[in-house]
């Protein structure tokens, strides 16, 4: 059985990835609104990539017999000055996830909460590859911002992400 302060802490991880999904489809908005529909069709796909993470927390806390409460999400930011600057943004947002994460294998550990602690394995590894992938376009933005055709070649490739690929980064 999952211990009340557990339940709690996988309850507002549930709120973070639902926030996280959030963040993407705002900056998907606002990547639509600019012309960019490359840059827009990979933030959709990560917004749809944060609810299947949220899904699988929802899942698990029933699973063990908890109680899900949903609460409240704190609105995203909706332009940003530059392509380079939202993905920046969803860097920083990536690293504060992944130290949420380790938070959460740290309480399952002191908890002597094992299952819990495999369930988060996962969650640690899609971390490393959610810091990578985001990270591997800051550096590309930061080569090609200056070049407009730079840019346009770059949303053009992003626009090229399937669900496929996604889901191999972790959505269901
Ligand atoms: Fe659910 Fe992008 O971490």
């Amino acid at each position: 059985m999952l211990s009340e302060r557990m339940v709690k802490a996988l309850n507002d991880q549930i709120n973070a990835e639902l926030h996280s999904a959030y963040i993407y489809l705002a900056m998907s908005a606002y990547f639509a609104d600019a012309n960019f529909p490359g840059f827009a069709h990979w933030m959709r796909l990560q917004a749809q990539e944060e609810l299947g993470h949220a899904m699988k927390f929802y899942d698990y806390i029933i699973e063990r017999r908890g109680r899900v409460q949903l609460t409240a999400l704190e609105a995203p930011a909706t332009s940003w000055e530059t392509p380079l600057a939202a993905f920046e943004d969803a860097l920083k947002h990536e690293q504060y996830i992944s130290g949420r994460i380790n938070k959460l294998a740290s309480l399952a550990l002191e908890e002597h909460d094992h299952a819990t602690g495999s369930f988060l394995k996962w969650f640690v590894d899609e971390q490393v590859e959610e810091e990578a992938s985001v990270d591997a376009v800051v550096q590309d933005l930061k080569r090609v911002q200056d070049y407009p055709a730079g840019l346009f070649m770059l949303d053009r490739e992003l626009g090229q992400r399937t669900p496929a690929a996604a889901e191999e980064a972790g959505a269901e």
